[in-house]
């Protein structure tokens, strides 16, 4: 048991799926997985370990942010063992050519700050996704058709951000899309030798202002966890 996870040595799977909300934990872990038992339930934050075909993983929420997400993350590699990490998440989309539903695997995470900033201090570090998963998962969203698209997002500090300006940037350098907790999973993945990756959904876009009704996200956020699942065991 941790500070924030309550679940007992040999609970958490050395692949662990990471959804920002504990709900789609719970859904994703019983639409996909085997044998499925809920792990931790600390401050509402669910975790669930099962199999796929035959695999131990576990489907546990992240939170919102690259804070919730470090809490998580640092406690599921140091205290239990995590080796393979993939956010499965949404974003907004910040190209034309990306639309709403489409998937995008990040490649790179640029950001204004992250939890890490203490460490790195004057060090622009480059967090990036493993070249394995990455591979393996565009290998996956190709073979199911999902229209997917591989580069840079942005990893924000804020939803509601008024810097304009800001997007404008990043727009103009081809970043794909922004949400908000992959780049400090990179970070730390980086630091423990482990792999990560973040597979995202468009759910919403930046320059078009559409946004993904929320009885269509389920088939959306289904054919991100087949895609990572797939990509974990490639
Ligand atoms: N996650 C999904 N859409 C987002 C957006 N527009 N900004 C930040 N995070 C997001």
């Amino acid at each position: 048991m941790t500070i924030h996870i309550g679940a007992n040595p040999g609970d958490i799977a050395e692949t662990v799926l990471l959804p920002g909300d504990p709900y789609r934990a719970k859904w994703a872990a019983e639409s996909f997985l085997s044998d499925v038992r809920c792990i931790n339930q600390v401050r509402g934050m669910l975790g669930f370990t099962g199999t796929w075909k035959g695999n131990p993983v576990t489907i546990h929420g992240s939170g919102m942010g690259m804070p919730s997400l470090s809490i998580y993350v640092n406690e599921l590699i140091k205290d239990f063992g995590a080796k393979t990490l993939i956010r499965i998440g949404s974003c907004g989309g910040m190209q034309n050519k990306v639309q709403v539903r489409d998937v995008i695997l990040a490649m790179t995470a640029t950001s204004l700050s992250t939890p890490s900033r203490g460490i790195f201090k004057e060090i622009n570090f480059a967090p990036c996704a493993d070249y394995r998963l990455l591979r393996a998962a565009a290998d996956a969203a190709a073979a199911k058709g999902t229209p997917t698209h591989v580069g840079g997002i942005y990893s924000s500090d804020v939803f509601y951000d008024e810097r304009p300006d800001l997007n404008e940037q990043m727009v103009r350098h081809g970043i794909l899309g922004v949400e908000m907790e992959a780049a400090e999973l990179y970070n730390l993945a980086a630091r423990h030798d482990c792999r990560a990756l973040a597979v995202l959904t468009v759910s919403d876009h930046l320059l078009t202002g559409e946004a993904l009704p929320s009885d269509q996200r389920e088939k959306s956020f289904g054919d991100m966890v087949e895609i990572a699942l797939e990509a974990a065991f490639a």
